[in-house]
């Protein structure tokens, strides 16, 4: 009689009740103050468990995906997740540094980036974080990448603010933007980018007990591209092919790594500026397939610019036909356009899609994450110029904007971030 239940039922077979009376054993064996000491700053020193089993059986269908088996490195010149090619989904969230905590300024912020640096190095791998509560969901790694940056407020609060880049500031203020605060700023960034919602989700919640008593949420956006395996350039809500234009493999170095300009700490990293664009759907879908295709300068059913056949074409902006431009003088490509080759940006973007409020069929828009070198010189040239005459703005609005200054890798044996908070 085994499996008889405590109370003669004889329901032990039960396995939720039965798994309840196990968990009712093990806190009263002491296992609850463990569990009570999650999240408040304990040490946390189990051993490591042993590395998920990459590459091989998930253990219940047999096999995996390449994609989920996949894994970027931690470890390097540059952070995972700027130039790798766009996970599936994304969570990008902000936190502010605890001003009155007594791990406040430079000791806090190092311990916060020690600990993330190890929880990026071992989920990325597929190795649960050290003490992981939920060690199963940890692997395979589905290419999980974890990208960590500083805003301005996490300078200032370390005592460290003559180390800042002189762009590292909000953006100066546009005429389209509409931005509410819980969508704005922050003191520490962390983007975060898998192949798997699981995945994705379990390292957010990581980052988040291993934050508490440091710092707190301020926000947290999630955004989804492409399934994984998909090769075609992704889509945004409103139907257009997004993300043709980039910086070629040979400009990359010019335009989205830091160099000899910035602070030593800085070199080998970027900028991020995410900005949270609305769309407003409703009156988008009230334009005929043509209208639309104009306010682009390209075409919705493959991306190609009006003047030419293939997605890859590039936009021929002097082209008229009767008199016009082909490509209309208020299409965004015309302003988006580089004038001098400095004004390029790596768009690295996500579709959000949350919960519709009154009559609207839905709250969908753009997480815009844009990469640079310097975000004046390169973002904020190209904002300026769309600011205005950019038809694209009667459908889309700025409702967010935070800069953060991302960090150079980390070389094998340190931390993302030591040279800012050691140096
Ligand atoms: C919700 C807002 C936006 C939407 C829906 C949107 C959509 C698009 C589309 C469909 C293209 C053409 C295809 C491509 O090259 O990717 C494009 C191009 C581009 N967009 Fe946007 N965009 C938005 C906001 C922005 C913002 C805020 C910036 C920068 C400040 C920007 C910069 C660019 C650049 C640099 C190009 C490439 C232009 C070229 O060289 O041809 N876009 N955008």
């Amino acid at each position: 009689m085994a499996d008889q239940h405590a109370d003669g039922s004889g329901r032990g077979s039960d396995p939720t009740r039965r798994s309840l009376l196990g968990l009712g054993a093990a806190l009263a064996g002491g296992a609850g103050a463990g569990l009570v000491g999650y999240g408040v700053g304990v040490t946390r020193t189990s051993p490591s468990p042993a590395p998920a089993a990459v590459g091989s059986s998930s253990g219940i269908d047999g096999s995996e995906a390449a994609w989920a088996t996949a894994a970027e490195p931690f470890h390097g010149a540059h952070q995972s997740g700027i130039r790798t090619p766009p996970q599936a989904h994304a969570t990008f969230l902000a936190l502010d540094l605890d001003a009155g905590s007594p791990a406040a300024g430079r000791d806090g912020l190092t311990r916060l980036l020690r600990q993330w640096s190890e929880d990026a190095s071992r989920l990325q791998r597929g190795i649960p974080a050290l003490a992981d509560p939920q060690p199963d969901l940890a692997g395979p790694p589905a290419r999980l990448t974890i990208t960590l940056g500083v805003g301005p407020g996490a300078l200032t609060m370390a005592g460290l603010a003559d180390r800042a880049p002189a762009w590292l500031a909000p953006l100066p203020a546009f005429g389209v933007d509409r931005l509410e605060p819980k969508w704005s700023d922050g003191d520490v960034v962390a983007q975060v980018c898998a192949e798997d919602p699981i995945v994705l989700a379990h390292a957010v919640r990581t980052l988040l007990i291993d934050a508490a008593g440091i710092g707190r949420l301020r926000w947290l956006q999630r955004g989804f591209r492409r399934p994984a395996g998909a090769t075609s350039t992704m889509r945004n809500l409103m139907g257009q092919v997004d993300g043709t234009v980039q910086p070629t493999d040979a400009e990359v170095d010019d335009l989205v790594w830091v160099g000899e300009e910035g602070p030593a700490w800085l070199r080998g990293g970027s900028s991020l500026v995410l900005r949270r664009i609305r769309m407003d759907l409703d009156t988008w879908d009230q334009l005929d397939p043509e209208a639309k295709d104009q306010v682009i300068g390209r075409r919705l059913s493959d991306g190609s610019p009006l003047t030419g056949t293939k997605e890859s074409d590039a936009p021929d902006l002097e082209a008229t036909a009767k008199g016009l431009h082909v490509i209309p003088d208020f299409a965004h490509v015309r302003h988006a356009r580089a004038i001098t080759p400095r004004e390029k940006i790596l768009r690295r973007p996500y579709n959000y899609d949350e919960t519709p409020t009154g009559s609207q069929t839905a709250d969908s828009g753009l997480l815009f994450a844009a990469y640079q070198r310097d975000p004046i010189a390169q973002f904020v040239a190209i904002q300026r110029r769309l600011d205005g005459p950019d038809l694209l703005n009667v459908w889309t609005t700025p409702v967010g904007s935070a800069v953060f200054a991302m960090f150079p890798g980390a070389p094998e044996g340190s931390y993302l971030g030591q040279a800012l908070v050691e140096g």
